[in-house]
C-alpha cells in the first residue's frame, strides 16, 4: 500500500449513508461530503464524523488529498459530477444507472480513460455476492452447457421511488432528473449481473413495452412522468435472449414477500442457475436434481464494490465492476429499450 487512501462523498441524501459505512468499515477517511442542502451534508459529517461540509460539488472535486469520490446524487447529475472528479484526477464510485443515458455514459467513460482512473458503478452490486459469484463460477466450469436464455424479474406490488419508497425524494418521478422510472432504476441490475454471467455477448435486438397509470395520491400538479412496469426482449444473436419483467408497483404478488420479488435465471443446455435463492438445477445420471448448496460464502455490497476499487487503485487494475466500457453497454441498452417503447417497435443494436 503506498498511501492511505481519502474519500469525499458528493450527495448526502438516503443512500450516502451505504457509501459511508462502506469506506468506514474498510478503514477509509471520509474527508469531505457536499450537498447543495447544507443540513443533509450536516447530518452525514456528524453521523459518519466526517470533518468538512461543503455545499458545491466543484469545491470537493477539488481537494488535493482526495483519491476516491462517492456520487450519490440524483440520476442527471451523475455525469457532471463524475467527469469533474475524473477530470481532477480522482477515482470515482458512481451510483446506479450510471447516467441518463449513453452519450453521458461515454462522456464518463472518455473522461476515466483520459485521466487513467478508475469508475465504477453501482449496478456492480448484483454482480458481487455468494449467490452471482457461483453461478458465474458454475459457468466458467461449463456446468450449464451451452447458455441459451437469461430472463430477470423484479416486481413490486406498491414501492415505487418517490411515492411509496422515500416519498420525499422527488427527482425520482421526474424523468428529467432521473431519466425514467422502473426500467432505467431497477434493470441496470439485472442487466448488469445477466450481460456479465453470459459473457457480455453482442446484443442484436431489444424489443420493450413500458407502462404508467398506476393509482397514485401525489399532490397534484407533482410532475410524474415515468413508467411504472417495463416489460423487456433482448436478442444476443439467434439463440441467446435476455427477457425481463420490472414492476415498481403492479396488481401480481410472487414468491413469499408480496412487497418485492427479484430473480435472475440463466438457463443452459446441461443445466440453469436461480439466484435468490440460489439453487442449481440439472441431471445426475438421468435423474433431474436441484442443488441447494447448504451454504455459500462470499461478500456483496457496496462494501465488496468500494474494496474492489481500492485493490484496482492500489494494484493497478483489474478495474474493478462496473467498469466504464461495462456501463456505456448497459446505456446503450437502456436508451433502447426506452425507443422501442417509444416507437411501438423492436430497436436493432447491431447497425
Ligand atoms: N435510495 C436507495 O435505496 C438507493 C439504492 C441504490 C442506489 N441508489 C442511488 O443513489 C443515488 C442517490 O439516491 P438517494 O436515494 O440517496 O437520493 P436522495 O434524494 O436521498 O439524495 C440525493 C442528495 O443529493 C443532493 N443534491 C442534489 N443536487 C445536488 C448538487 N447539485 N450538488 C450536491 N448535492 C446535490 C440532495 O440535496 C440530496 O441530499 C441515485 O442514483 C440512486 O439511484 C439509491
Amino acid at each position: 500500500v503506498s498511501k492511505e487512501l481519502k474519500a469525499g462523498i458528493v450527495g448526502a441524501g438516503y443512500f450516502s449513508r451505504d457509501h459511508a459505512k462502506a469506506f468506514q468499515a474498510l478503514g477509509i477517511p471520509i474527508v469531505a461530503v457536499a450537498d447543495v442542502n447544507p443540513q443533509a451534508a450536516e447530518r452525514l459529517a456528524s453521523e459518519f464524523n466526517i470533518p468538512q461540509t461543503l455545499t458545491d460539488f466543484r469545491q470537493l472535486t477539488k481537494l488535493d488529498e482526495l483519491d476516491i469520490v462517492s456520487v450519490t446524487l440524483p440520476v442527471f447529475l451523475h455525469a457532471p459530477v463524475a467527469i469533474a472528479a475524473l477530470n481532477r484526477g480522482k477515482h470515482v464510485l458512481c451510483e446506479k444507472p450510471m447516467a441518463m443515458n449513453a452519450r453521458e455514459a461515454r462522456q464518463m467513460a472518455e473522461a476515466a480513460k483520459k485521466a487513467r482512473r478508475f469508475v465504477a458503478y453501482g449496478s456492480g452490486r448484483s454482480r458481487y455476492g455468494a449467490a452471482p459469484e457461483t453461478a458465474k463460477a458454475l459457468i466458467a466450469e461449463g456446468k450449464l452447457g451451452q447458455l441459451y436464455r437469461a430472463d430477470g424479474r423484479h416486481i413490486r406490488r406498491r414501492n415505487r421511488p418517490g411515492i411509496e419508497y422515500q416519498p420525499d425524494t422527488a427527482w425520482w418521478l421526474d424523468s428529467r432528473k432521473s431519466g425514467g422510472g422502473i426500467a432505467i432504476d431497477m434493470a441496470v441490475y439485472h442487466l448488469d449481473l445477466i450481460l456479465d454471467l453470459l459473457g457480455w455477448p453482442a446484443v442484436t435486438t431489444v424489443s420493450a413495452t413500458t407502462f404508467q397509470g398506476i393509482p397514485h395520491a401525489l399532490p397534484k400538479g407533482t410532475r410524474y412522468d415515468v413508467e411504472e412496469d417495463a416489460n423487456i426482449f433482448i436478442r444476443c444473436g439467434n439463440d441467446l435472449s435476455v427477457s425481463l419483467q420490472l414492476a415498481g408497483a403492479g396488481n401480481i404478488a410472487y414468491g413469499s414477500d408480496p412487497r418485492v420479488f427479484d430473480e435472475v435465471v440463466v438457463l443452459g443446455s446441461l443445466g440453469g442457475v436461480r439466484i435468490n435463492p440460489f439453487a442449481f438445477f440439472t441431471e445426475d445420471m438421468g435423474i433431474p436434481v436441484e442443488v441447494t448448496p447448504a451454504w455459500l460464502n462470499g461478500e456483496g455490497g457496496t462494501l465488496r464494490i468500494v474494496r474492489e476499487l481500492v485493490r484496482a487503485i492500489e494494484h493497478g487494475g483489474p478495474p474493478p465492476a462496473t467498469t466504464a466500457d461495462e456501463g456505456v453497454r448497459l446505456m446503450e441498452i437502456l436508451d433502447a429499450i426506452y425507443k422501442s417503447a417509444r416507437l411501438g417497435r423492436e430497436v436493432r443494436l447491431d447497425g
